[in-house]
């Protein structure tokens, strides 16, 4: 009864994992649950309050397709002074999150067998999602050695007649690489000269420790008008549950996107869009504390991730992850089709330790640890992880 489209998606991992979690809990283990990607933040006040005020202010009804107008002017101001890109309210789309935003933008722009680079290791949706979209994902591997980014010489091995888009996730789960305007600009001059879109994934973009984030966008004219930026509330407003994010891009793909809206969702609640409307205008505050005290964690968890035997990592620049290769104890693992799960589970299993195995993100090398939950928990994950490093080699 299914279609083949739906027969060819894998389910997600993260999803799985979190039931393997809840299910150990219910039988009364602790868990140390290092899988989450989800801010350990509440909404900011500003955002609880507006939402609160347009309940009462019975602002609960159907609403423009691409989002409140309110909002969308919001997130121009927003887009012009802290990433330095001037768009019109008509070209942004306001949807039920990222995840949302990203689908549109591939329904909107994507033919059957039109290909799809995805540098990896990548968020684990994106095949799955391009796939969903008629698409088919063309995984390109970058290397630690490189930091995690994605080159040119990368790129152009990987294009084809076929190509349409290059993914950017910037900065990235799970690696929490940061690329440079000089790593940004030749892969814009490479797509600008190969007629290539680029969708950036900016949904981190907040959460960047040390350099300034430059956003693709705002690199040239050029590079505004072949990119559909991407960006939400879920990760530096830590609103993960009110499900809002939104697109930028040139007016032929925002009215596209808008089409596709209308008949698909309409658009996302308008509480919802109050809320991120509060938290724009008055919750900068909140969410840059939230951001201090992510970088105080990432620098707290270094030394400790030095100590730990035999393992490898390149030190996040953003984002709230470690990537952690352990492929040093591949060996233990022979008969298993995947190193990364086999070690996630024993972990899970003798160490009470849930994490996400990499080849979720397409490196089988790796597992990723999220530190976007309370730092003596993240500590005492690494230390567990220590004792199984331990026990194995013995
Ligand atoms: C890179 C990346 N993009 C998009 C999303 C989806 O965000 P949202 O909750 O806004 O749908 C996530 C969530 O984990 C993510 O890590």
């Amino acid at each position: 009864m299914l279609s083949k489209k739906i027969k060819s998606i894998t389910p997600s991992f993260t999803i799985s994992i979190s039931a393997k979690v809840a299910a150990l809990k219910s039988e009364g283990k602790e868990i140390i649950d290092l899988s989450i990607g989800e801010p350990d933040f509440m909404t900011p006040d500003a955002g609880k309050f507006a939402a609160k005020d347009a309940i009462d202010r019975n602002k609960t009804k159907y609403d423009m397709v691409p989002g409140l107008v309110p909002l969308r002017e919001e997130i121009v101001k927003k887009l012009s002074l802290e990433n330095q890109v001037n768009y019109q309210p008509s070209e942004i789309v306001v949807s039920s999150g990222a995840k949302n935003a990203i689908t549109n933008a591939l329904i909107a722009t994507l033919d059957p067998s039109d290909e799809v680079i995805i540098p990896a290791p990548y968020w684990t949706s994106y095949p799955e999602m391009v796939k969903l979209c008629h698409g088919v994902p063309k995984i390109v591997q970058t290397s630690e050695e490189n930091d995690f980014k994605l080159t040119v010489k990368q790129l152009d091995k990987a294009v084809t007649d076929k190509t349409k888009i290059v993914l950017i996730n910037n900065p990235s789960n799970p690696t929490g690489a940061v690329y440079t305007r000089s790593e940004l600009e030749p892969l814009v001059d490479y797509c600008s000269k190969h007629n290539l879109l680029i969708l950036a994934d900016e949904i981190y973009e907040r959460i960047c420790y040390d350099q300034p984030f430059v956003s693709i966008p705002s690199i040239s004219q050029r590079a505004k008008e072949i990119t559909i930026l991407v960006n939400g509330f879920s990760k530096s407003a830590a609103m993960t549950g009110w499900r809002l994010g939104y697109t930028a891009s040139n007016s032929e793909i925002s009215k596209a996107i808008s089409t596709l809206q209308g008949h698909l969702v309409s658009h996302p609640s308008t509480i919802a869009q109050w809320a991120g409307y509060g938290a724009l205008k008055d919750g900068k505050e909140e969410m840059s504390q939230m951001v201090s005290i992510y970088k105080s964690r990432r620098d707290q968890l270094i030394p400790i991730l030095n100590n730990l035997n035999n393992v490898s990592y390149v030190t996040p620049q953003g984002a709230f992850y470690l990537f952690i290769n352990i492929s040093a104890y591949k060996q233990y693992y022979t008969d298993s089709s995947s190193f990364s799960v086999a070690f996630s589970n024993q972990l899970l299993e003798e160490q009470q330790v849930a994490v996400v195995p990499g080849i979720a993100f397409g490196n089988d090398d790796y597992i990723r640890i999220s530190y976007a939950t309370k730092i003596e928990y993240v500590i005492e994950g690494l230390n567990r992880i220590q004792k199984l490093l331990a026990t194995i080699s013995k």
